[in-house]
């Protein structure tokens, strides 16, 4: 007997027509969650994926900005992951700071790094827990650096990176060997924020975005994991389709 599943109606898919109309929509909707909840705490990516939102804060983050000017005093922002043992400059500390936390008015007392905090965990619910956390989604599915098998119920932990992890990212490394360790928000942290962007730009991602989506849930595909959140949005600039 054939089976059909569907996309849980808890995920809302919107399609745009180019990684800029992509990234104005995700820079609006973090806009729009700081302008609605000053102190907001937020779960923060690295990669290519998010610069272009990125780039679009650090624009509405000036005061040419004017009525959409946005004010990150109070805000809070947890990186999703960083390396072990990398140079500096090629952390995603680093990363952060550079495309977006320098553009801003956030002080560097409200950013924080897995790798400089005991117990992220503890820290994150002790600040209110995420309000808002903007994804990626690796070739292999991973969020974060939580790489396929990685356990549902994990909070956030040391990890080994797939080869395919450190393929995938060696052109950061400027001809360096990239690292084999990184340290992660768990599955479990990044599903207790209350709600989740999902950013995919370019149809390479399209095969595991639709296996995250369409197929059940499975932790060979820790995107999949997304299926069990009730406020997930999935913000494409490709169009998606279940059809079997
Ligand atoms: C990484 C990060 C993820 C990111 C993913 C995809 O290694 N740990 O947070 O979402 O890779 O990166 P990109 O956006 O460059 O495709």
């Amino acid at each position: 007997m054939e089976t059909t599943f569907k996309i849980p109606p808890s995920i809302k898919i919107e399609t745009f027509p180019s990684y800029e109309a992509l990234s104005q929509a995700v820079a609006g909707r973090v806009a729009a969650q700081i302008k609605a909840k000053p102190d907001s705490v937020l779960g923060l990516p690295t990669g290519n994926t998010p610069l272009g939102t990125y780039k679009e804060l650090s624009l509405l983050s000036k005061p040419e900005a004017k009525e959409n000017f946005v004010d990150w005093s109070k805000a809070r922002c947890f990186a999703l992951d960083d390396y072990i043992d990398v140079d500096e400059r090629f952390s995603f500390h680093a990363f952060l700071v550079d495309k977006i936390y320098r553009h801003t008015n956030l002080s560097g007392s409200q950013s924080f790094y897995p790798g400089l905090t005991d117990d992220y965990d503890h820290l994150i619910e002790e600040t209110g827990g995420l309000d808002l956390t903007l994804l990626g989604i690796g070739n292999n599915g991973h969020i974060a650096f939580n790489e396929p098998g990685t356990c549902p119920a994990s909070w956030t932990h040391c990890t080994w990176l797939d080869e395919s992890t450190r393929q995938a990212n060696k052109a950061a490394f400027e001809g360096n060997t990239p690292p084999t360790r990184a340290v992660t928000m768990g599955l479990a942290t990044i599903l207790s924020s209350r709600k989740i962007i999902l950013i995919v730009s370019g149809e390479k991602k399209k095969t595991i975005l639709e296996k995250a989506l369409c197929q059940p849930v499975s932790r060979d595909v820790p995107a999949s994991l997304l299926q069990m959140h009730q406020r997930v949005e999935v913000l494409t600039d490709f169009a998606v389709s279940c059809a079997v």
